[in-house]
Parts: structure tokens; C-alpha cells; sequence
């Protein structure tokens, strides 16, 4: 699809891209046939209302380079699953312990604590299943969604997410320096946020030269969404957020408001959304939606 800056409506954009993933997602869970426990726990979290933002920028990320939307779909609601595991993990007592999430009571709230990390468990599962699932594999597409699952278990896993994770859990009470604080954001929330564009942009055949500059964007975009998740955690609006604010600073974690300082922080993340901006600048109005998704976030209430 071609998109023209002045008439591109990102409203209408990100809710036709909403509608399709939960749709296409709904669909897997009707597929299971199953209203098993599990199955209830995994979609009351699945299905609660998220932005679905890693799967929109990697549908935005298939279009930019020209590719079909079809092929990337599978692979953005596998994406949209391991996000969803991470945040009832995340939400665990033993993490960050918050009763609130997407409007609704956590997974382990809702549920209790053992339903809630196996909730999380067979989300992540799952999420490989989808991706290996042989009606989505034609022959010649058996390799890329090989690279691409490669792609996503790297930036999920101990060198990725759960490392971030790792380190906010580690740092809690103390005082990161600006270097560590990065590197944490760039991990826990980066790492997932550079996957679902890298795999649009591989799904979509997008070309090296092509996904070596949305890498650019996507880790300039990826880093910018967790500064301005702290920033929301200091000034956000609870009932918008549909989750807690003043968190971050109840658990001693170290944010970007605290270590830089929230005007500061806003100016980075404008700088680092700039950066982002610059890096796609030469891709034609395909990019338009990757374009206003990264102006979006420095404009986001929720
Ligand atoms: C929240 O992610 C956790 C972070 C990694 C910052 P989102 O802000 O994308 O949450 P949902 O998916 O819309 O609920
Ligand atoms: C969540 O980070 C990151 C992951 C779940 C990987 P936070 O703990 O900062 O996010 P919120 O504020 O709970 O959504
Ligand atoms: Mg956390
Ligand atoms: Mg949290």
C-alpha cells in the first residue's frame, strides 16, 4: 500500500491492524477447539487489550519494504504472545508484583500464582508452534521463518528480554549508571521491539540495505518506548494506562526520570525518535506507518 504523509490517519491504521491480529489470534484459539483451564488463563490475558504494537510494527515493517501482510501475520501474533508472557510474568510477585494490567486484574490475580507462570509458559510455547506450523511453511518460505524464529528465540531469551529482565530484578535499590540503564532498557523491552521489525522486514524480502537501516530505527524505537513507559510510570494517568503508576518508584527501580531527570528524559526520547526518523528517511510512503507509529511514542498516554 502506498500512504501520502498528508492523509495518512494513524488512528485508523493502528485499529484496522488491532482488528486484524486479535482476529487472526482469535482464530488460533478457535482452531484448539479447548476451554481448558490453561487455555482460559493464556487468552484472558491474551485478549484483554493490549496496543498489539510489536505485531503493528511488524506488519508496518513487512509494508515498508513492499512485502505481503499475509506472510508476516502468523509470525506478528507469535510475537504478540511472548509479549503477553513476559508482562504476566513480569506482574508475578516475585517480579514486579502489580494487581493491574490491561484494565483488568493480573493473570495471578485473576487466577492465582501457579496458573499464572503456566499461563505464561504455554504462551511462549505457543508462540513457537505458531511460528513452526507447517500450514504456514511453504517450501520455499521454510528457511526465512527459520531465520525468523532464530531472530525471535535470540531477542526472547537469556541474551535478550529475559536478561533485561534479569537486570532490572538485580538492580532493584540501587542506581544504575545512564550506560547500564540503557543497555537494561535496550534488553528487557529493545530486544523484542528490533525482532518484530527485523522479521517484518525478513518476511517482507526486504533487501540487507533495508534492514540493516530499519535495525537503526528499530533500536533507536525500541529504546524510546521503554523511556517513555518510565516516563508514564511518573505521570501517566492509571485509568488510561490500564496499569499502576508511582511503581517504579515504590520498588527502587532505576528509570529514566530518576537517573536523567523527566524533562531530560522526554528530550532524549525525542532525540532517540529523531534518530529513529532519520534512519527510514530515504524509504519511500510505504514507511509511513513506521513513520507516524515513531512519532506516535513520544505522543503515547498509554
Ligand atoms: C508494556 O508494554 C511493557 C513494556 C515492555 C514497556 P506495552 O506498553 O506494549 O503493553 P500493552 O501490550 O499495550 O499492554
Ligand atoms: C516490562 O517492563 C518489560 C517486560 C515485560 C519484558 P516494566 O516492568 O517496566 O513494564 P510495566 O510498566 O510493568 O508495563
Ligand atoms: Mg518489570
Ligand atoms: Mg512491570
Amino acid at each position: 500500500m502506498d500512504y501520502q504523509e498528508s492523509d495518512f490517519n494513524l488512528t485508523n491504521y493502528l485499529n484496522d491492524k488491532k482488528e486484524l491480529i486479535n482476529s487472526e489470534l482469535d482464530k488460533i484459539f478457535k482452531d484448539f477447539a479447548s476451554s481448558s483451564h490453561i487455555v482460559t488463563a493464556m487468552k484472558y490475558s491474551l485478549m484483554a487489550g493490549g496496543k498489539r504494537i510489536r505485531p503493528i510494527l511488524c506488519l508496518a515493517a513487512t509494508e515498508a519494504v513492499g512485502g505481503n501482510l499475509e506472510s508476516t501475520l502468523p509470525a506478528s501474533c507469535a510475537l504478540e504472545m511472548i509479549h503477553t508472557y513476559s508482562l504476566i510474568h513480569d506482574d508475578l510477585p516475585a517480579m514486579d508484583d502489580d494487581e493491574l494490567r490491561r484494565g483488568k486484574q493480573t493473570c495471578h490475580v485473576a487466577f492465582d500464582e501457579a496458573t499464572a507462570i503456566l499461563a505464561g509458559d504455554a504462551l511462549l510455547t505457543l508462540a513457537f508452534q505458531i511460528l513452526s506450523s507447517p500450514v504456514n511453511k511453504k517450501d520455499s518460505q521454510a528457511l526465512v521463518l527459520l531465520n525468523v524464529i532464530h531472530v525471535i528465540s535470540i531477542a526472547a531469551g537469556y541474551k535478550g528480554m529475559i536478561d533485561g529482565q534479569m537486570r532490572d530484578i538485580i538492580s532493584e535499590g540501587a542506581l544504575l549508571s545512564l550506560d547500564d540503564l540503557e543497555n537494561m532498557h535496550a534488553l528487557k523491552t529493545g530486544a523484542l521491539i528490533q525482532a518484530s521489525i527485523r522479521c517484518g522486514a525478513v518476511l517482507g524480502n526486504g533487501s540487507q540495505e533495508q534492514i540493516k537501516l530499519l535495525g537503526i530505527y528499530a533500536k533507536n524505537l525500541g529504546l524510546a518506548f521503554q523511556v517513555t513507559d518510565d516516563i508514564l510510570n511518573v505521570v501517566g494517568n492509571p485509568a488510561v494506562m490500564g496499569k499502576a503508576v508511582g511503581t517504579d518508584i515504590n520498588r527502587k527501580k532505576s528509570t529514566y526520570p530518576l537517573i536523567m531527570g523527566l524533562n531530560e528524559s522526554k528530550e532524549f526520547a525525542k532525540n532517540i525518535i529523531n534518530n529513529a526518523l532519520k534512519a527510514i528517511e530515504l524509504f519511500d510512503n510505504k514507511a509511513e506507518p513506521l513513520r507516524a507509529v515513531a512519532r506516535y511514542i513520544l505522543k503515547r498516554k498509554k
